[in-house]
């Protein structure tokens, strides 16, 4: 077939620099001009193909997948999480996949509820006796978050090394997105200082992991649970081995990086949306009062909670913590509209720009938690809300990220009026979409 698929242009550098500084804009601006599918000319590096059409995106992620691997843009990703299961491939992903698949079904969270709900509460009082002060909500958010997953996947605590964690995690993340994104940093990283700053903090995180290995094997597993204890027993169903301490470490980094950062931006940008909606936050705090008519949150509250979950899903869809995703084709595909592309073509899926599409979404840029009055959207729609990705790959976390979202979200409305002092914040689109100034609020307490 005849294909003509428009191009960001000849000026790779314009594009690069577009893609790195002002990411989000410029991926709105693209599909406006350019519609769902259009090649990105990254000039001397492979460029992408941006695919935003809701077929092609089934084919890739779904129907087709076999034909697909992740794309380079996990490579700097895996300088961090090495095989770990974001990063992982084929059968050795599987294998990993079945392992961990265990801790993320729903009876194993009616289990951790309590416990999440333990940070959870504890946070808000720390929030409380704060009264009147400005907090900074996105620091809250990502504390809340990294505590709650370090707790309910680890069983441990990370007592003063949160803000150092949560840090590092930033700035590894923000590199590894860099190395995808700008076709020079590839060099400048040595010149600048960036790549020792990323080799140091990457060693960091790397050495709190392996603190956490050791101090489980010194205790032992008895009467635990969690998903360290699940990839410490498993025994590898052909050779009978444990998992190497390398593929461990590799598992559990890539659950902390994957479980805190994106859960704590998804809150940060969320609350900057709740400060144009206090409509919003009173329905909210209207249904967990006649939900829970004033008790403790339980489980089955959550499940209740239909308006609140509304709310979290648009959070989801307006600001997408993962803005992006990608594959590369391992052999020639030709997708069911015709169109054909040769072995090793990078398909960037912008997540961010399908869930702001106009012709997947009525007024997508404005905050409106009715439009998931229905569910989410199925058939051919389906993939026009795809937070947590899809297929076979789609995210082991969703279940637990949503009823920590929910949770949080009833929990902070029902204690507190909060007052969004700040009206926006700018950001860095790493691997995640990360707040890097301030969203302060101030709350009383009800
Ligand atoms: C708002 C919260 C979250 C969002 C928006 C999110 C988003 C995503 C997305 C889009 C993917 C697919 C990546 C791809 O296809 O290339 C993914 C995969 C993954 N996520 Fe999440 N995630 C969230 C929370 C979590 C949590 C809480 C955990 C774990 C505790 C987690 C662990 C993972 C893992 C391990 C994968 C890789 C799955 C695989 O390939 O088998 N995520 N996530």
């Amino acid at each position: 077939m005849n294909q003509t698929i428009q191009t960001t242009g000849w000026n790779f550098l314009k594009t690069a620099n577009a893609l790195t500084s002002v990411t989000l804009e410029t991926l709105l601006d693209w599909q406006r001009r350019f519609g769902e599918l259009y090649t990105i000319n990254m000039g001397p590096l492979p460029g992408f193909q941006a695919v935003a059409d809701l077929e092609m995106v089934d084919t890739i992620l779904v129907k087709e997948r076999a034909r697909f691997k992740k794309a380079a843009m996990y490579d700097g990703l895996a300088l961090m999480t090495g095989r770990g299961l974001v990063t992982n491939e084929g059968a050795h992903w599987k294998k990993q996949r079945r392992l961990a698949n265990p801790a993320f079904r729903r009876e194993y969270l009616d289990d951790v509820f309590a416990l999440m709900m333990e940070e959870v509460d504890a946070s808000m009082d720390a929030i409380a006796a704060r009264e009147g002060e400005v907090v900074h909500w996105e620091a809250e958010a990502t504390a809340l978050a990294m505590n709650v997953v370090v707790k309910v996947l680890i069983g441990s605590t990370l007592e003063g090394d949160t803000e150092r964690f949560s840090a590092a995690a930033q700035l590894g993340l923000a590199h590894a997105m860099r190395l995808w994104k700008d076709p020079f940093f590839k060099y400048t990283q040595h010149l600048s200082g960036a790549k020792r700053r990323f080799d140091a903090e990457n060693a960091f995180l790397g050495e709190l992991i392996d603190r956490f290995i050791r101090e489980r094997k010194a205790t032992g597993n008895a009467g635990k649970r969690d998903i360290l204890s699940m990839f410490m027993t498993a025994v590898d169903e052909d050779t009978g081995e444990p998992m190497p301490d390398q593929q461990l470490r590799d598992e559990i980094i890539t659950m902390f990086l994957g479980g805190h950062e994106t859960s704590a931006h998804t809150l940060a940008w969320g609350m900057l949306r709740l400060r144009d909606h206090p409509e919003v936050m009173a329905k909210v705090r209207a249904e967990v009062e006649a939900v829970t008519e004033g008790a403790p949150l339980s489980r089955e509250h959550l499940r209740a909670l239909n308006y609140t979950t509304m709310v979290v899903n648009e959070m989801l869809r307006i600001d997408a913590a993962v803005w992006t995703i990608a594959r590369t084709n391992l052999e020639p595909v030709r997708f069911p509209n015709g169109l054909e592309f040769p072995a090793n073509t990078q398909f960037m899926i912008p997540i961010y720009a399908i869930q702001r599409n106009p012709k997947y979404w009525p007024r997508p840029d404005a905050f409106e938690p009715e439009r998931f009055a229905d569910g989410l959207p199925k058939g051919a729609l389906k993939h026009s809300f795809m937070p947590f990705g899809a297929g076979e790959r789609i995210c082991i976390g969703r279940n637990f990220a949503m009823m920590q979202l929910v949770a949080i979200v009833a929990s902070l409305l029902r204690r507190f009026d909060v007052e969004v002092l700040s009206s926006s914040a700018s950001y860095e689109a790493a691997i995640t979409l990360a707040p890097t100034s301030h969203i302060d609020i101030r709350v009383r307490c009800l």
